[in-house]
């Protein structure tokens, strides 16, 4: 070690931090000091290794494995239909929870317009920007349950399903289903008289299944005809329930196109 690089050291043989910019200084000291409470270097560098491995991706792409520069396929338009999924639930996932401040899934007294009719009326009337928040998540649900189609199709007749993607077309026919029970839910929840006789349309469904008819109307709307039990349940099943499954599944879905690389075109 020359002189000169001796005496970037101190005693100990640590680097002397005078030449250190102010903000290095400042990341370093705030890792110390949280290194020494939360031992966080370990877990960071856990993080590290884990980054490494989950990127070999298997199997490697065609255009990867052979190095081909013919990457056209990477811009084939209705390879953009899956992102443009993710994208439209995360519009709808947003705008709803903010309708979820206004909204109430209560029926009130009887004789009256529902609370819950009240208060999309509030909404659409009252509220500044209701209206306009309103139409977002509707047409930001429709967009996605079009799109998710077409994602489908484009994965069908690009032949993406076969192995090693089996798995992911399975997740898929998951996630287009709980798609469309969003939106049947959701639907219910103006309680209107579109809301009304879908409800009505969906207790005889579920009438009838043979033997299970009576205990599926039960389970899903609170008996044999329309009820505060039923607005409760699709309001639980739109706002709680699906939210959580549909986020878990689509991290999956692409975590796992993530692991496998896009499919080619066969
Ligand atoms: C909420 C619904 C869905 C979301 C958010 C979603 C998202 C995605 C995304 C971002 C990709 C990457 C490639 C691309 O964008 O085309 C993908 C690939 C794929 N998806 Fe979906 N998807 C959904 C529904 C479906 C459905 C309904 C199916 C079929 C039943 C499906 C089967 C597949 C398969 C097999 C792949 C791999 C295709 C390949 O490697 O080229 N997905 N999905």
């Amino acid at each position: 070690m020359s002189l000169e690089k001796k005496d970037d050291y101190d005693h100990k043989g640590w680097m002397k931090t005078k030449d250190l910019t102010p903000v290095e200084t400042t990341f370093l000291t705030v890792l110390i000091w949280l290194d020494k409470r939360l031992r966080i270097v370990d877990y960071l560098e856990l993080m590290e290794t884990l980054y490494y491995r989950v990127n070999l991706q298997m199997p490697k792409s065609h255009t990867e494995q052979y190095n081909l520069d013919n990457k056209f396929w990477y811009w084939y338009p209705l390879y953009t239909l899956g992102l443009f999924s993710t994208l439209s639930y995360i519009v709808a996932a947003v705008s709803g929870a903010l309708l979820g401040f206004y909204y109430s899934p209560a029926q009130g007294n009887p004789e009256e317009a529902t609370v819950a009719y009240n208060s999309i009326a509030f909404i659409m009337q009252d509220l500044q920007f209701g209206f306009m928040l309103r139409s977002i998540h509707r047409w930001s649900a429709q967009v996605m349950v079009a799109a998710v189609f077409l994602h489908m199709l484009r994965v069908y007749f690009t032949g993406s399903y076969k192995e090693p993607r089996e798995l992911n077309w399975i997740l898929g026919i998951i996630l287009i289903s709980l798609t469309m029970v969003f939106g049947y839910t959701g639907y219910l929840l103006p309680w209107d008289q579109l809301a009304f006789w879908a409800g009505q349309i969906g207790v005889e469904m579920s009438l009838s299944i043979p033997l299970a008819g009576e205990w599926a109307a039960q389970l899903l709307f609170g008996g044999f005809t329309l009820s505060q039990a039923t607005l409760q349940r699709m309001y639980i099943i739109h706002v709680f329930l699906l939210p959580f499954v549909v986020t878990t599944l689509i991290a999956i879905h692409i975590g796992i196109v993530w692991v496998q690389g896009i499919a080619e075109p066969h």
